[in-house]
């Protein structure tokens, strides 16, 4: 059949295709299998809660591997708009938990103890976002039991060289080396977290005073949004530990996880972790003065 209309057409492309088929809709909302016995009301809000955030995590990988990628053909503007939408998503992710907040803590306990030992603390995409981003710890693929191919799955990003390293590796390729990127640092150790690191700084302060005074600013400019833009991701994930983490206090007081962890102790610890330390160390060189290239502190104040 083909429409009247051929601004139409695409309706007949796929005869068979609905929006429950293409969605896998029926598949989707059999997902949710309860296991308090008998079952709890508000399980199904928690188990969705936690699909959600599955989904959400994917969405993010997905959009972080297109920021690298574009970060390599030297998009910066690009990977500046990957990385809002990412914003986007973690906006989603914090306002979410309020939502799961709406059960109270004597209906948790009811059911809690029938989950044991599954935890967060073994969400295979959520340490494969943490370690893409540099918190490579290989003690975490412990967590996940004997799950062989999800560890696997997880140790195949622990080597990843992260946003910030492929950011590093777009300014070494700048003309005249303006940057003056170490090559030691673009061949490190990516199995490492990024530590703070002078020289790094050093640029990123030539990037920040570069897009405000050089005639061709615009494209140093962009260069700074994607700084920024990383520095905004690293701050909405501290952000998003600290609601969790009042969350998992409201729920169990400073009981131990279902994971085995301490629990709220834990978690605090994680909170004020950051993945780019570079990008928080730079705004300690500038002052209502100037620039504080090439020394120590910044000049202002
Ligand atoms: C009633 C709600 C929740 C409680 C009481 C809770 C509790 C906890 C606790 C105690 C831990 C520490 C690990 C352990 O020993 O189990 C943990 C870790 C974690 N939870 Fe939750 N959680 C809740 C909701 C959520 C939700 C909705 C998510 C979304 C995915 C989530 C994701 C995680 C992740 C990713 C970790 C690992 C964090 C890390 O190691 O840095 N949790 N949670």
């Amino acid at each position: 059949m083909t429409a009247a209309n051929p601004a139409e057409s695409h309706i007949y492309h796929s005869p068979k295709l609905t929006y429950g088929s293409y969605l896998k809709v029926r598949e989707l909302l059999s997902l949710q299998v309860e296991q308090s016995d008998p079952t709890h009301h508000d399980e199904l809000l928690f188990i969705i809660s936690h699909q959600v955030y599955e989904l959400w995590f994917k969405q993010i990988l997905h959009e972080m591997s297109v920021v690298c990628a574009y970060l390599d053909q030297d998009k910066p503007l690009r990977a500046h708009q990957a990385l809002e939408r990412i914003h986007r998503v973690q906006h989603l992710l914090i306002e979410q938990l309020p939502l799961l907040e709406t059960m109270f803590f004597v209906e948790f306990a009811k059911f809690r103890d029938q989950l044991r030992p599954a935890s967060g603390f073994q969400s295979v995409q959520f340490r494969k976002l943490e370690f893409t981003c540099g918190n490579k710890n290989p003690k975490m693929l412990a967590l996940v039991g004997d799950d062989e191919s999800a560890k696997a799955e997880m140790a195949a990003f622990l080597d990843k060289a992260t946003p910030y390293d492929h950011f590093l590796r777009h300014l070494a390729r700048e003309d005249n080396n303006v940057f003056n990127i170490p090559t030691d640092v673009l061949n490190r150790d990516t199995t490492r977290p990024h530590e703070t690191d002078d020289r790094l700084v050093e640029a990123l302060v030539r990037l920040y005073r570069l897009q405000d005074e050089h005639p061709a600013g615009e494209r140093y400019y962009a260069q700074m949004r994607v700084a920024e833009a990383l520095l905004e991701f690293d701050e909405r994930f501290s952000l998003w530990r600290f609601h969790h983490v009042k969350m998992v206090e409201r729920m169990i007081g400073s009981m131990t996880g279902t994971g085995g962890s301490s629990g709220a102790q834990y978690l605090m610890n994680t909170v004020l972790r950051s993945f780019f330390p570079d990008l928080w160390a730079v705004r300690n060189r500038f002052g209502s003065t100037g620039y504080g290239e090439g020394g120590g502190g910044g000049k202002g104040k």
